[in-house]
């Protein structure tokens, strides 16, 4: 019985991390390091609204939320989105952690910034993303890990970050 109730569950997983490598970038997180260093390069602080579309751990809005930002998140993967919501109990008032499709979210209207770690294969699909979110009068800086969006130069560089003004 137990046996069983394990490989379900393994066969659960596996088709959840199948359908997210579909529809997105597969769970990595951002190296500690480097995210210090934007955070201090962008300076990051209460005055500010974070979003991270598929925030895998809660990493970067356990982050974001320390130095007083608001922070919202959303992630496709349940299990991701219960680690991320109980990484940033502490700060409940200023934390929204939602379990969805980052490609249909929403930004809030005060977002300030957008963190996104993706693969270069989902990078023009960001840049229509992107194009749809100014259209809705939203203003951002887009700050994006290891990979570039094609056709747009960076403002700003921070080790592996390409950081946009949009
Ligand atoms: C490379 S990880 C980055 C995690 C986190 N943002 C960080 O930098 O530490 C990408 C995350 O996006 C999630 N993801 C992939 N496709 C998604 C989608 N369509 N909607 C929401 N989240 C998605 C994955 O589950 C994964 O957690």
């Amino acid at each position: 019985m137990l046996e069983l109730f394990a490989w379900s569950l393994v066969a659960i997983l596996l088709v959840v991390w199948l359908g997210i490598v579909a529809f997105g970038p597969p769970y990595v997180p951002t190296l500690s390091k480097d995210l210090e260093e934007v955070i201090k390069t962008l300076k990051i602080g209460a005055k500010d609204h974070v979003v991270d579309l598929g925030c895998g751990d809660g990493k970067i809005l356990l982050a974001c939320a320390k130095r007083g930002a608001r922070v919202s998140g959303v992630e496709l993967n349940p299990f991701l989105v219960w680690i991320s919501r109980y990484r940033t109990r502490l700060f409940k008032d200023r934390v929204d952690v939602s379990l969805g499709d980052m490609w249909r979210y929403k930004l809030p209207e005060e977002t300030s910034h957008v963190f996104v770690f993706f693969a270069e294969k989902f990078m023009p699909k960001l840049k229509e993303y992107v194009a749809h979110q100014k259209s809705q009068g939203r203003h951002f800086r887009l700050v994006s890990y290891g990979f570039s969006l094609p056709g747009e130069i960076p403002s700003e560089k921070s080790g592996a970050f390409n950081i946009y003004n949009f």
